[in-house]
């Protein structure tokens, strides 16, 4: 079987004592590289040696100070990442076996708990998602989360229905991409794709209307789904039927958005919040997802980055000029 893995996930012959993570030790500084022993797996737990973490835009958030929950400084960031099981705690489903490549996402790990910026990380059972051994390593610990954004945004928060015009704000980001690979996939009769640059549209997939900047849209759509945020998010409500709905998820173009009231409601069109952080999605569709990016009927791009490279990883996240979704390798 180990032939047949993606190079990357590895399964140590013994494990060490000690390991290496990253810690933020003051809100809003630069992330450390710090020595730190292993994490004791707690029942129902496994340990997984990590092969690749993620780093995103929430990880920024909460390494801000500036979000709901504020970890005890210092603490491990990271939400999301993906590596093999090295050890598992009492009562866990003899599935999730030592060897076995997974997934990890969410259940407050880089934010309540300690997350995926690390060599090793103790991560309860339900957070743990299996993934097909030919999946890419970076690919694997990265298109969890964005393909669930993606999928609650339309379907379950934007209610999409086949046949109707589907705009996305952001459409060249990790999420927008993915939501405008969805909408093709499940019937929209249009995905009008709105990027700030016609080069970053140039790789979404063909059939998606590509649109550079917010002005050029001909027919308004039924359901847009805005990855951006920011000031011109109110003009964007212009681009949406009478009665239509916009799903709302981001603020890479700015936190603040203003609206001229009589204008939102004579448009009458539905602003609706997706938080992920609330949500509870079935939890076989994370792994349908994921078993989608092995065959590639989705994709995701992502920028693979040595741990001891993270600050400058980081910096360009924040900048705006990650190209594809940033990924520390271990
Ligand atoms: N609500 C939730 O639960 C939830 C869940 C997941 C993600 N999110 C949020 O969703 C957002 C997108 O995440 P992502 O992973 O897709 O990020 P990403 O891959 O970094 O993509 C960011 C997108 O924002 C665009 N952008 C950046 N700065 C901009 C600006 N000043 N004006 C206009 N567009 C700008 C980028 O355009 P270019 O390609 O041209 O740079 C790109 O399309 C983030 O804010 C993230 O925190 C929220």
């Amino acid at each position: 079987m180990a032939a047949d893995r993606s190079p990357g996930f590895e399964t140590p012959e013994e494990l060490p004592v000690e390991m290496t993570a990253v810690r933020v030790h003051r809100f809003g500084a630069a992330p450390q590289l710090d020595r730190l022993p292993l994490p004791e797996v707690g029942e129902g737990e496994v340990l997984v040696k990590m092969a690749a973490s993620v780093v995103s835009h929430h990880d920024l958030t909460v390494a801000g100070g500036r979000f709901a929950v504020r970890p005890a400084v210092p603490y491990i960031p990271g939400l999301e990442g993906a590596g093999t099981v090295v050890r598992v705690g009492a009562g866990v489903d003899p599935k999730v076996a030592p060897g076995s490549l997974v997934r990890l996402y969410g259940g407050g790990l880089g934010a309540s708990r300690p997350g995926t910026w690390a060599e090793y990380v103790a991560a309860p059972e339900r957070v743990v998602v299996e993934v097909p051994p030919s999946l890419d390593v970076e690919v694997a610990a990265a298109c969890g989360s964005v393909a669930l954004t993606a999928w609650i945004a339309l379907f379950e928060v934007g209610e999409m229905q086949r046949g109707e015009r589907v705009g996305v704000a952001g459409a060249s980001g990790a999420v927008g991409s993915l939501v405008v690979q969805l909408a093709l996939r499940h019937g929209a009769g249009a995905v009008v794709a709105l990027v700030r640059d016609r080069e970053r549209g140039g790789a979404l997939p063909p059939g998606a209307e590509v649109v550079v900047g917010d002005d050029g849209i001909e027919t308004p759509v039924d359901l847009l789904v805005d990855t951006v945020g920011g000031p011109r998010l109110s003009s964007r409500v212009g681009m949406v039927e009478p009665g239509g709905r916009i799903a709302y998820l981001g603020y890479t173009a700015g936190q603040e958005a203003c609206f001229t009231l009589p204008n939102l409601l004579a448009r009458d069109v539905r602003l609706l919040p997706v938080n992920m952080m609330r949500r509870r999605s079935p939890r076989d569709l994370e792994g349908r997802l994921v078993a989608q990016f092995a065959t590639g009927e989705l994709q995701v791009a992502t920028v693979g980055v040595e741990a001891r490279r993270l600050t400058t990883a980081v910096e360009q996240l924040r900048a705006g000029r990650a190209r594809g979704r940033v990924v520390v390798r271990w």
